[in-house]
């Protein structure tokens, strides 16, 4: 784990930023051909906007399941690095458990504590909108439930599947064993106004120019082979190393993703997309470019999320779209590499509420942190990723190892897979 000293981050993004204009025959050119490159997706995406078609690609549970999903479905999701999976839940189970989190929330004075342990989550500070209705809670009964589901753990091993993870007979992670990643909980009151999140990147900011494993994961972007570029490859991305702080992700997830709670959509104060896996590489190579001071990378700060915004990159941005609308029990899934955002407005009536889940495959990187995270939940603290605010240690109702089914606590790193 890195450590967070601003001067010394300042004086190697200098120094990274050289070494990585070196890899190419002429950095601003090789923008120029990712900016064309992007610029077809992003016009894509404008046009079926326009023409109200899908973008993002939607597949049910079901086919899943029994393995009906079609070679051209998996390329779709694999270019835009985003998908909606729908009905992994029934309904009514999830209108439950939304009921059981409300209960569990009021049951425990949630409120009152949170006015008192405020400000102690910096991670969305700098990002314009500031902090959404994020509740730092992790082990109510209904996102434990959630997470070791056997449902879920087939929707994760079809997305972990999707990557690229064995080199050499040598398996970066098990696509088929999950370690959960306990995550929190968004509820967001039709009407809000104040709180939304503007479009980032999650997994490092900085990190992706300056750390080692970045930079190789990143390679052919910055030496002139976009088209070699493999989102899905996982070498090196179990090996990244992130600036120490509070709320920054350090596992490897597959993907981000939430289960949808409540009934949302387009202005329900939602999810935001830019469904262009490779926008990366435009975000990646806009920071070399000459108008760029030399210490900056466009407005990405260590130890926060990764900034995407009009200064840098309109282009990108207008691609930014909203998820269409999902139901109790469906899933929307993206690839760390996927800029989102939350809508600023909430202009419907009901709460917008989900549960995040990521994917975690199993391998060592993150392996070693659901043995810190299992230390914690049986405490019923914040788990190591999150500021300590340990809301729930005296929580009345909270899911303890009794309440883990045999693949729950392989998954949470307490019994061996073996
Ligand atoms: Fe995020």
């Amino acid at each position: 784990m890195q450590s967070f000293n601003s001067v010394q981050i300042e004086k190697n993004i200098i120094k990274q930023k050289v070494k990585l204009k070196q890899l190419s025959h002429n950095y601003k050119i090789n923008f120029e051909n990712i900016e064309k490159k992007i610029l077809i997706d992003v016009e894509e995406v404008e046009k079926l906007k326009i023409q109200n078609k899908k973008i993002i690609p939607e597949i049910d549970y079901k086919n899943i399941k029994y393995q009906l999903i079609n070679n051209e479905i998996v390329d779709l999701v694999k270019k835009r690095g985003c998908v909606v999976i729908r009905n992994v839940f029934e309904k009514e189970k999830v209108i439950k458990w939304n009921r059981e989190i409300e209960q569990y929330i009021d049951e425990n004075n949630y409120y009152e504590d949170q006015k008192e342990k405020a400000g102690l989550d910096q991670y969305f500070s700098d990002l314009q909108s500031g902090k959404p209705q994020i509740f730092g809670l992790y082990w109510s009964k209904p996102q434990i439930e959630a997470r070791e589901s056997e449902s879920m753990a087939i929707v994760k091993s079809w997305l972990n599947n999707l990557w690229k993870y064995e080199f050499n007979n040598i398996k970066i992670f098990d696509p088929n064993k999950e370690l959960v990643y306990a995550d929190r909980i968004r509820r967001r009151e039709g009407g809000d106004a104040s709180l939304g999140l503007s479009p980032h990147c999650d997994a490092g900011s900085v990190e992706r120019w300056i750390d080692s494993a970045y930079q190789k994961i990143y390679e052919p972007i910055f030496s002139d082979k976009l088209m070699d570029y493999n989102p899905f490859n996982a070498q090196f991305r179990d090996q990244t190393e992130e600036i120490s702080s509070a709320a920054v992700s350090h596992v490897f997830r597959t993907f981000q993703g939430w289960l949808a709670l409540t009934e949302q959509g387009p202005s329900d104060g939602t999810l935001q997309l830019i469904p262009i896996i490779k926008s990366m590489a435009y975000i990646l190579t806009r920071a070399l470019l000459d108008d760029v001071p030399n210490n900056s990378l466009c407005g990405s700060m260590p130890a926060r999320a990764l900034s995407v915004n009009s200064k840098y990159h309109s282009v990108l941005l207008r691609a930014l779209i909203s998820i269409p609308k999902v139901y109790p029990g469906d899933t929307v899934w993206w690839h760390p590499d996927v800029v989102h955002a939350v809508e600023d407005k909430h202009h419907g009536k009901n709460y917008s509420n989900v549960i995040y889940v990521g994917s975690t495959p199993y391998c060592q990187k993150n392996f070693d942190y659901a043995k810190k995270q299992s230390a914690k939940f049986l405490e019923g603290k914040s788990p190591p990723d999150f500021a300590a605010e340990d809301y729930e240690v005296n929580y009345t109702g909270r899911a303890t190892i009794n309440d883990l089914t045999a693949l729950g606590k392989k998954q949470m790193a307490l019994e061996s897979w073996d």
